[in-house]
């Protein structure tokens, strides 16, 4: 079980990692994005070695690190609002799951006119705060749970949040009545096999170079989309 933690418990944790940078797979670095080099993040090598460092560290659970990684659908959706900031120009935006919060800096980079970054993990939350910090944005952050209520923004941004079939089960009723009331939801997911039948619209498309283990290819097509 995960014993409770606060946000600035959180915060302490990664200051002191990024303070004392581990020249091994298992530290963090500040690197750039690959398909985003205008974006700096605090990333591990190995997320999964960071995290066993970590516990082993702190002597607690924490939850998976997927902040530590960048993903396929995120860095999509990010270079996608890089190239065309009119899209973001001038908008409240909220960038749902952000995990390190590359989507919600690229938003800022572009000239939104205000960032949320929305995450369950209090590490995401961490670690979004390091890395705005290191990009030189100002986002605000929000820990709630939003899936259930109506989202409060012009624009709604969803990288690779559609990983699991519980989850998006759940993303996908709250972007739907996010648009239908107006609001516009871009999504960057490079197809985890939970959008069939979902009839949303594609509007570009990214050979998006991942990292990601289980993955053969060193390339990986990322689809940006949004409700029909
Ligand atoms: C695969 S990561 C994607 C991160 C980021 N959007 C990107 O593309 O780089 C998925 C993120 O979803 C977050 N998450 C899972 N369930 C969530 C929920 N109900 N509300 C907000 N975030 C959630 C996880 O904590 C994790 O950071």
């Amino acid at each position: 079980m995960l014993a409770p933690m606060t946000d600035q418990t959180a915060l302490a944790d990664l200051e002191r990692e990024i303070a004392v940078p581990g020249g091994g797979p298992d530290g963090l670095r500040l690197i750039a994005a690959p398909f985003v080099p205008e974006v700096r993040l605090h990333l591990a090598e190995d997320a999964i070695l960071w995290w066993a460092r970590m516990e082993a560290a702190l002597g607690r659970s924490l939850p998976p690190p997927y902040w530590a990684s960048v993903w396929a659908g995120g860095q999509a959706l990010a270079r996608h609002l890089l190239d065309r900031p009119e899209l973001v120009a001038g908008r409240r935006v909220l960038d749902l799951a952000t995990g390190s919060g590359l989507v919600a800096i690229a938003a800022a980079l572009a000239g939104a006119d205000a960032v949320t970054a929305n995450d369950i993990d209090p590490y995401a939350l961490a670690a979004v705060t390091v890395n705005a910090r290191a990009n030189g944005v100002t986002l605000a952050v929000s820990g709630d749970d939003l899936l259930d209520g109506e989202a409060d923004a012009d624009l709604v941004l969803a990288g690779d949040v559609l990983y699991d079939a519980g989850l998006a089960a759940r993303m996908l009723p709250f972007l739907r009545r996010a648009a239908a009331r107006g609001v516009a939801v871009l999504v960057g997911d490079p197809d985890r096999g939970h959008l069939a039948g979902e009839g949303l619209e594609t509007v570009a498309s990214y050979p998006v170079p991942t990292t990601e283990p289980s993955v053969d290819s060193p390339v990986r097509r990322v689809q940006v989309l949004r409700p029909g």
